[in-house]
């Protein structure tokens, strides 16, 4: 059966605004190591800012999309076990948006490494997490 219009276009919206975010932050991961060995690091520096203009236009619209989601699929009538796959998701998107945060504002290797790690780390999560509650 096929989905109704609306949901399409919400899950869409959803769906590929993650790619944005998720799969955005693993492709300038595997392409930073090349750029600091090709490039002057203002180039490395001026990708990394571009990067950031993308994805957080795209985390506010899967926090939106997420908020649609979770009324759409009327939140209160969920079970016990969906409720609290829900509820880890919200702290691993907490913990995917400020580990991004920090790691934008970090001037040191460790720090960029430790937060970017945990950012991405989290953001996989988020997608793993939204997989089960679309059942
Ligand atoms: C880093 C942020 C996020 C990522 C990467 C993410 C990713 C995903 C993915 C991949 C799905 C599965 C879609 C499908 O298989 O059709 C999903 C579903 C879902 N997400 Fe998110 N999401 C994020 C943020 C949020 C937020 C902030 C909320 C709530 C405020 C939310 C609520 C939901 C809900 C309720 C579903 C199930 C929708 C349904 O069954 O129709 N998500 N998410």
């Amino acid at each position: 059966m096929l989905a109704p219009a609306l949901d399409i276009v919400r899950l869409s919206l959803h769906v590929t605004a993650a790619t944005v975010w998720v799969g955005g932050q693993i492709v300038l991961a595997g392409l930073v190591p090349t750029l600091r060995r090709e490039a002057d690091r203002a180039v490395v520096q001026a990708v990394a800012r571009r990067f950031a203009v993308l994805a957080w236009p795209a985390f506010v619209v899967l926090v939106a999309t997420g908020l649609w989601n979770a009324a759409a699929v009327h939140f209160s009538q969920q079970n016990e076990a969906w409720k609290t796959v829900f509820m880890v998701k919200m702290a691993v998107v907490v913990i995917a948006g400020v580990s991004v945060a920090l790691h934008q504002r970090s001037g040191n290797r460790l720090g960029l490494a430790v937060w970017g790690s945990l950012g991405g780390a989290a953001a996989v999560a988020a997608v793993v997490l939204g997989v089960a509650l679309a059942g």
